[in-house]
This record gives C-alpha cells, structure tokens and sequence, in this order.
C-alpha cells in the first residue's frame, strides 16, 4: 500500500502509527495532486489495483472566504488525479465525498436520492468532483467509482494512536470539546440554541471514523463486481444534538466541559442525518459504535497526545 500526502493537514507520523497499530509496513511519498509529473512517476512505480482518494482541502468557512483554493486543490487535484490513473489505466476508485452534497435537507432522513445543492464552495467541490466522476464513468464504462457520502466522522483508533489532529483552532465539535477537556481551550461556543430540534441546538448524524474506514474496505470489495457508479451514505441515522453530545461526552469519560450558546453560524442547517440502508443493503456495511464509544475514544486520543502528533 501506498499513501500518497501533501502534508498540508497531516504528519508524517501518524503513518508511523498506522504501521504500529497494523504491523505493515506502508511506503508513504510526499506528494501533491496538483504535482503531475511527481504523481504520474509514482503510479508507473506503484501501479496500485485502486485508489482510496481522501485528499482535499474539508473546512466550510474557510471554503467562503478562499473559494478558488478550495476549488484549484479539490476539484483540480481530483482532476489531475484521474488523468493519471487513466494514463496507467486505473480504473478503480473510492472517493470522500460529504454529506454536504445535500446542503440544507427539507426532508429526513437524507438518502442517496434526495436533492442535491452545496450551500458553499467546499460542498460544491465535492458535487463538481461527484459529476466528474459521472461523467468519466459514462466515456469509459470500465471505470468503477464509489462515492461514499460520510456524515459527521468522530472518535479516534482505540489505541489511542491515532486520531483527529486539526491544525489551529478546529472547527468541529468534538476535537473542540476534547481540547476543552483537556485544558487547551477554555470553554466550547454551541452555534445557536434555537434551532427548531429537540433542544433548540444543531442535530448531526455522528458516526465513528473505524465505521467510516471499514466503509472503504467494504466499497473496494463491491468494485470488483463492476458495479460502474455508485454512491452510499455513511452515517448511522441517528441525529444527535450538540447538547446531547456534550453531556454524552461527559457521562463517559467523567470530563466537564465549559459551554456557551452564542449566535447560529452562517449556513448551518437545523438537522442533517442519513438514511444508512443502501450501504447496509449493497456493501453489507453496518455501523457498530455508538456515541459512547465515540466519546471514550476521542478522549483516548487527546489523553494520550494532548498535543496532537507534535
Ligand atoms: N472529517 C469530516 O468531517 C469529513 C466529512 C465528510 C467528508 N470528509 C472528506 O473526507 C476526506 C478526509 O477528511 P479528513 O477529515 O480525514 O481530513 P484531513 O484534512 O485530515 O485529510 C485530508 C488529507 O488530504 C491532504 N491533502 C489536501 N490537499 C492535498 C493535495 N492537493 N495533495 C495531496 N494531499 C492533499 C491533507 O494533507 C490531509 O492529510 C476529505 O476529502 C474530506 O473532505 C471529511
């Protein structure tokens, strides 16, 4: 296997730990999408059967105030990705998309066919590479893509050797709340309290990141049917509240944590959870760790490395 990272949003040694944890051994090249020439040397070295395509640039507000990054990194990266992997005839790949695809969902849970519309640039990077993909597939029916959908990724490896290490300040709940936790940051800000959900707080559908890997072996198993296209949600249908998971967090692991509620940020919307059957029905893929499980391991993680990788 082999990983192939720019670094912007991630440390060598994380792959370390991934080798720990597997006792495998896994070539790493540094390398950006965008770098055609360094990228097409490595799939003439490697010649890999299938590309898992994680990489891309993931934070929502920094999307609207740098929207070309956003779409000169993902949506050109991903493109130069694909001419590669046509040049060395790869025809297998599995890509991150988001639950953002959906944008601000009128009706719940949210399955695979319900409309489509990014309500900023990073979900729009996301739909102009699910079309790209589309549309290679249609050229070339022996392409096989699936486009996994992954609703709100936490939790950490149970080793406690890898997890979430955003750089700066983090822009999800639950690294938030762990560095919180931890004693990094003083309180958490709760955006909005009066949303029109069970307790006025934004509900999201929280799935464990060891679900969402398992997600990928499962997808890569159904690409060697030939199954051409296909898309599956990643969440486990649950919808939580932000308070439900502040005080889930602090039943399991015994940590207060400081909140304030301040005002809604720009572009969230009230309720976002998915209908998860297709994946279970195609992929004989099925959540297994719930909240708890989600909270014991993040705090694991941020216990075990209160700095991150660093
Ligand atoms: N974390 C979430 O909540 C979430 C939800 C839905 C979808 N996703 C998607 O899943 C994928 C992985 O997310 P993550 O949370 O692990 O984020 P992450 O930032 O930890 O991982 C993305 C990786 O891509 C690398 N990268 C970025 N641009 C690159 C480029 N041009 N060339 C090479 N490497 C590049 C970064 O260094 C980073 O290691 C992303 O595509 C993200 O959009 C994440």
């Amino acid at each position: 296997m082999v990983a192939v990272d720019n670094l912007s949003n991630s440390s060598k040694e994380s792959l370390n730990r991934v080798q720990k944890i597997t006792g495998k051994t896994l070539t790493f090249v540094q390398c950006d999408l965008l770098d055609r020439a360094l990228l097409g040397q490595i799939f003439a070295d490697y010649q890999p059967d299938a590309v898992v395509h994680f990489a891309g640039l993931k934070a929502v507000g920094e999307s609207m105030v740098n929207p070309l990054d956003y779409y000169k990194n993902n949506v050109c990266g991903t493109a130069t990705l694909l001419e590669v992997m046509v040049e060395n005839s790869i025809k297998n790949i599995v890509f991150s998309s988001s639950c953002t695809v959906y944008g601000a969902p009128k009706n719940l849970p949210i399955s695979e066919n319900s409309p489509l519309g990014a309500v900023n640039p990073y979900g729009q990077t996301k739909l102009t590479i699910e079309q790209m993909l589309k549309d290679l597939q249609v050229s070339d029916t022996s392409w096989n893509i699936s486009i996994l959908r992954y609703f709100n990724p936490v939790g950490a490896h149970q080793s406690g050797e890898i997890g979430e290490n955003p750089s700066g300040t983090p822009t999800n709940l639950m690294p938030y709340m762990t560095q919180v936790a931890v004693g990094e940051r003083k309180e958490l800000s709760v955006f909005g309290g009066d949303y029109p959900t069970k307790d006025g707080t934004c509900v999201r559908d929280y799935i464990h990141v060891v679900d969402v890997a398992k997600g990928h072996l499962k997808a890569l198993e159904k690409l060697s049917e030939n199954p051409g296209v296909i898309i599956h949600n990643l969440g486990t249908g649950q919808g939580h509240s932000v308070l439900e998971i502040i005080h889930s967090f602090e039943a399991s692991t015994g940590q207060k944590v400081p909140y304030k509620i301040v005002d809604r940020r720009p572009g969230d919307a009230a309720s976002v959870y998915a209908n998860p059957q297709l994946a279970e029905l195609d992929l004989k893929w099925k959540p297994s760790s719930g909240l708890r499980r989600m909270c014991e391991d993040s705090w694991r993680w941020q216990l075990k490395n209160p700095k991150g990788y660093s």
